[in-house]
């Protein structure tokens, strides 16, 4: 028995790296060919990146943000790019009415959907917390309760079509950083919302998969920005992480971690050695530049 089980619990571990893994590599594009696709945050930085490749692998895209500019010019390329559709709806997520009823204008535009793709921000700041609760709430309506509105509208559509939900976090939605307060705690909440509704829609037998996207730093133009001179680390591209988080999706991945070795290992450490890792974290950080108020 004891030579069975050292034996045995090795050998499942193999299978289930060799499975992981393989269920990783096996994605194909032609999986979002036709698929309807809704991207919230895409006038720029990773959501836009994500409307071009969804563009490129012909699936029919639905855009969103306030900025209508730049969302007629992110629908413009996603076109060149060979969409099969592509359209924008602007607005602002602020706004609850605006949440609810964008995944039902979207439904008719669309026919239908497969995959949602919440991945919007609102603009906070990166510095000490500053007791602003205003700031607090205001965040927490565009970058947690939006969420929470439109998975509701979303969900009868998803369950028809076995669609997907992608929700783009954070690190800072896993472990605490400074000078995220405001924003951290959406990430946070997030974590805690997708996490139960993704169990209660397995208990449920409803075939619609939530994927959480744990991103480290990626350079996007108000993310080197904002922590400019403060954090001491190498952004990753922001076309890549595009592509890993529509991988995830469409593998139907409880969490995609981009880039993988950066947050993975961050994220055992939390576990095993939190005071190390807040230590590392701090030590990351060149306090001296933070913008002074
Ligand atoms: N970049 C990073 O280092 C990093 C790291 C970890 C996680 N992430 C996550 O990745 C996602 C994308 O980040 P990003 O860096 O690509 O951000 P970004 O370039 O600043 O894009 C944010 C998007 O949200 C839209 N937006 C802002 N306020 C809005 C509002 N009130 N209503 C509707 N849309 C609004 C913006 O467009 P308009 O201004 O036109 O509305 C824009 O399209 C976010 O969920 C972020 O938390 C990013």
């Amino acid at each position: 028995m004891g030579l069975w089980r050292k034996i045995s619990i090795p050998f499942v571990g193999l299978v289930l790296a060799v499975y992981l893994y393989s269920a990783w590599e096996d994605f194909k594009p032609e999986m979002l060919r036709g698929k309807r696709v809704i991207i919230t945050g895409a006038s720029s930085g990773i959501g836009e990146q994500m409307a071009y490749h969804l563009a490129q692998m012909g699936a029919h895209i639905l855009v969103t943000a306030r900025t209508e500019a730049k969302l007629q010019k992110v629908v413009t390329r996603c076109l060149e790019l060979g969409a099969a559709s592509a359209q924008y709806v602007s607005g602002s997520m602020e706004e609850e009415a605006f949440a609810t009823h964008l995944v039902e204008e979207a439904e008719g535009m669309l026919g239908g959907l497969d995959m949602l793709i919440l991945n919007h921000i609102g603009n906070s700041y990166f510095n000490y917390f500053d007791g602003d609760v205003e700031h607090m709430q205001q965040l927490l309506r565009i970058n947690f309760l939006s969420y929470i509105a439109m998975t509701v509208s979303a969900l009868p559509r998803l369950k028809d079509s076995r669609g997907s939900i992608v929700v783009v976090s954070s690190m800072a939605g896993k472990i605490g950083f400074p000078f995220t307060a405001p924003y951290s705690a959406t990430k946070f909440a997030l974590d805690g919302f997708f996490s139960f509704l993704r169990q209660e829609l397995i208990l449920q037998s409803i075939d619609v998969s939530i994927t959480l996207c744990i991103l480290g730093f990626v350079d996007t133009e108000s993310a080197v920005t904002a922590v400019a001179d403060v954090v001491l680390v190498t952004p990753a591209l922001k076309e890549e992480c595009a592509l890993e988080i529509i991988k995830g999706g469409a593998l139907r991945q409880r969490e995609v971690y981009y880039k993988y070795a950066a947050t993975r290992i961050p994220l055992l450490i939390r576990d095993w050695a939190p005071e190390f890792l807040d230590y590392l974290i701090r030590r990351s950080y060149n306090v001296e530049n933070l913008k002074k108020n």
